[in-house]
Order: C-alpha cells, then structure tokens, then sequence
C-alpha cells in the first residue's frame, strides 16, 4: 500500500501525541519529553482515539506505538495522579487500557530510555516489542502505594511465571531489557539506536501481509485470556482507584514532586 494521507483521523487530538498514517501503518508517537513522556488525560484520550480510529479504519493494518529517543514513557503523570485521579471506571486512563486490550489489529511497540509503570504494562497488550539495550522498565505501583492495573497482575505472570513477575511487581525495582525479554514482555533487544527503525520495519512487513489472516491469527492468541484479561482489568481498576486516594500513595505523588524521599512513618 503506498504512503497516503487518509480520509478519516483519529478525532481527538493533543499536542502531545503525534498520529501519522503511511504504508497501512497508524503511527503513535508519546512526545512530551520535557516530562520523560508521562501520560495525562489529554495524551490517554488521544491515544485512545487513534486505537478505535485504527481498528475502524480499513487502510490501518497495524499500530506502530513509540516514544522519544531517550524515553518511552515514565508513566502516569504523577501530578495528574494527585489533581485529577482516576477514580471511577469511565475514567480516560481505564477507556485507554480497556481499548488497547481490545484492538483488533496488531501493535507494534518500540521502547527506548525510560519505561515506567502503565508503560511498562502497555506492552503486555502489544504484539511485538523492540527494545533498546539501554531501556529501562519498573513496575513501582507498589513503592508508590499502589497496585498493578492494565491486566498486568494476570498476564505478567502469565508471561514471566509467578516468582519473576513478584519479584517485579513486589519490589518494584528498575531492570533492563534483556530481564524484560526473559520476562516474555520484550520480543528482542537491539542496539538503542537500531530500535526505532527496526520496529518500524517490522511494522511495514506486518502491514503488507493479508490483512484479514493477520488479524484473525492476534485474535486467536488472545481470544483464550480476553474475558480474563478484561475481568482482571476491572478488578484492579476498582482497587486502585481505592489506592489513589490512600495516605499511602498521595505521600509517594507528593514527595516526587516534591524531589524527597516518602515518609510513610505516620502510617498505620
Ligand atoms: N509524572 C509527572 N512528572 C514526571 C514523571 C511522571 N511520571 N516522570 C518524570 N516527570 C518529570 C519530573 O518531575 C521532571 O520535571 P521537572 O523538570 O519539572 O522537575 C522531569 O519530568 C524530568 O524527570 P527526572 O526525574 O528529572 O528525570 P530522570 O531522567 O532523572 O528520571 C525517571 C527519569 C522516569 C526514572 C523518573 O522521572 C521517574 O521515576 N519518574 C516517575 C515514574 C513513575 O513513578 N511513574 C508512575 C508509575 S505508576
């Protein structure tokens, strides 16, 4: 399929989010850099659009989702987390991963720098996912008061087994790509700079492929967890909207804005 502008886009746009079509290709780009690529409402409503503009619009055979040369995303934007929580099931943050979960056609994800909680777990609903050898992942919801969301409870240790998606989830510290390829969340790991262009080519072989074999084949390889993965996406939505509003968590958001260390000592 030639490079070609499209009739329809995605409707919602932010300036943050950077939607291009080409070669049957729907092209994401997170950019907001000066923040290491965290998520608001604006940029989760964006996304969203452009995952239902893919699925709805004919010419879009895959999703090539990427961020900057030296992030991919740190996440939830944690001032956001404190002055517009999540708090209920229509939020846009829960629309965007239910949406993501639910795209028919595959996602191609390329991850540099920085990959850090909802970015982290994204991936798990992505198809094929290039990583740079300098990537960084961290799963924090619990140093941050939190619990996982995305469905990541389910298909982390699906995908790692039990004792090393605990030891991710549990501890919540940062690890590297090769971990993460060991973990089942990463399909490779090339060098930082080749990432980009390597995803991006896979992306345009994928597109080129029959189209309706190609969808077919993603959705009988989730077709067996899809009612799980939706069901454990609105059981951990539903805790951590408990868990934004915690003591707990509100004193992580604060003292990383605040560039301190957490006092959890008052806490019971
Ligand atoms: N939400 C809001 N702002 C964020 C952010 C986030 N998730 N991640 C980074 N930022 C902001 C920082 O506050 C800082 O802003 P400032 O320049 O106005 O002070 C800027 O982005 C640069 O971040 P900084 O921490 O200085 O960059 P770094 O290279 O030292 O570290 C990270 C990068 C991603 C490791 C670090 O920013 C981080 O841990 N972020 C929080 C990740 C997180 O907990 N996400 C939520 C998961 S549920």
């Amino acid at each position: 399929m030639p490079t070609q502008a499209m009739n329809d886009s995605p409707a919602v746009a932010d300036p943050h989010v950077v939607t291009t079509t080409g070669d049957g290709v729907l092209r994401i780009e997170i950019r907001r850099p000066e923040k290491k690529n965290a998520l608001t409402t604006g940029m989760y409503s964006a996304m969203t659009a452009a995952l239902a503009f893919a699925d709805r619009a004919p010419a879009v055979r895959v999703v090539f989702l990427h961020g900057q040369p030296g992030v991919f995303t740190s996440g939830n934007d944690l001032k956001d987390f404190l002055d517009d929580p999540a708090l209920d099931d229509d939020h846009v943050a829960y629309r965007f991963v239910r949406t993501l979960a639910g795209t028919a056609k595959p996602i191609v994800a390329a991850v540099n720098g920085a990959c850090v909680g909802v970015g982290a777990t994204l991936l798990l609903h992505c198809d094929l996912v290039y990583a740079g050898q300098g990537a960084t992942f961290a799963l924090p919801f619990v140093n941050l008061g939190l619990c996982p969301e995305a469905g990541s409870s389910l298909l982390l240790p699906l995908a790692a087994g039990h004792a090393r998606a605990a030891e991710l989830l549990l501890l919540g510290e940062p690890f590297g790509a090769v971990r993460a390829a060991s973990c089942g969340m990463v399909s490779d790991v090339l060098p930082d700079e080749a990432v980009l262009a390597h995803a991006e080519e896979r992306a345009r072989r994928l597109a080129a492929k029959p189209p309706a074999a190609l969808r077919l084949t993603k959705a009988l390889m989730r077709r067996g967890m899809h009612a799980q993965v939706q069901e454990a996406i609105a059981v951990e939505s539903r805790e951590f909207q408990q868990r934004l509003q915690s003591p707990e968590a509100k004193e992580a958001f604060a003292a990383f804005l605040e560039k301190r260390k957490p006092d959890y000592s008052r806490f019971g």
